[in-house]
């Protein structure tokens, strides 16, 4: 019996973590350093709204929210969406976590754009950030570059860009 359970719960979070790889990057957290590093890059002020792209346990939404920010964040594995909804209980007022797909999703008006996806994403997410209009937005990506642009910043791996450039 206790066997059964530990097999269907093992299948459960195969499951959770694996079937996102379909639409993008498995879970990996951002590290502290890097989490300061893009918000420190982003430079917002109080109140400005930053968009997590795939949010994980809702880290950088926290952090963000420490600083007076206001955060969304998107996230399509059912089991860290509810591990960053139950993290980000405490700043209900300032930051949302929304289940779902990023790319299908409308997103926000945001000051800025936080992801940390896959190599293999960039060239797509540069178009459907250009489709929801956030060209204006501070676009921030921890490890993995746009391909067709140059970085305006870097700070500990994390590369911030003006879309208008
Ligand atoms: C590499 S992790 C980054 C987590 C978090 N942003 C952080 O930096 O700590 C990528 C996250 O994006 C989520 N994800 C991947 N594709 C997604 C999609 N299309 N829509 C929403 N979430 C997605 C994954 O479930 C995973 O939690």
């Amino acid at each position: 019996m206790i066997l059964k359970i530990v097999l269907i719960v093992f299948l459960i979070l195969a499951i959770c973590f694996s079937f996102v790889l379909i639409w993008g990057a498995p879970y990996l957290p951002t590290l502290k350093k890097q989490v300061k590093a893009a918000l420190d890059l982003a430079e917002l002020e109080k109140g400005n709204k930053i968009i997590d792209l795939g949010c994980g346990d809702g880290r950088l939404l926290i952090a963000a929210a420490q600083r007076g920010f206001n955060g969304v964040g998107y996230e399509l594995n059912p089991l860290m969406f509810l591990i960053a909804k139950v993290r980000t209980i405490r700043y209900r007022k300032q930051v949302k976590i929304i289940f779902g797909d990023f790319w299908t999703h409308q997103w926000p008006k945001a000051d800025a754009v936080y992801v940390f996806l896959l190599p293999r994403l960039m060239k797509k997410l540069d178009q459907k950030i250009i489709k929801e209009g956030c060209q204006d937005s501070k676009i921030i990506s921890f490890a993995f570059k746009f391909p067709a642009r140059r970085p305006i910043a870097e700070n500990q791996g994390v590369f911030l860009y003006d879309f208008n450039k």
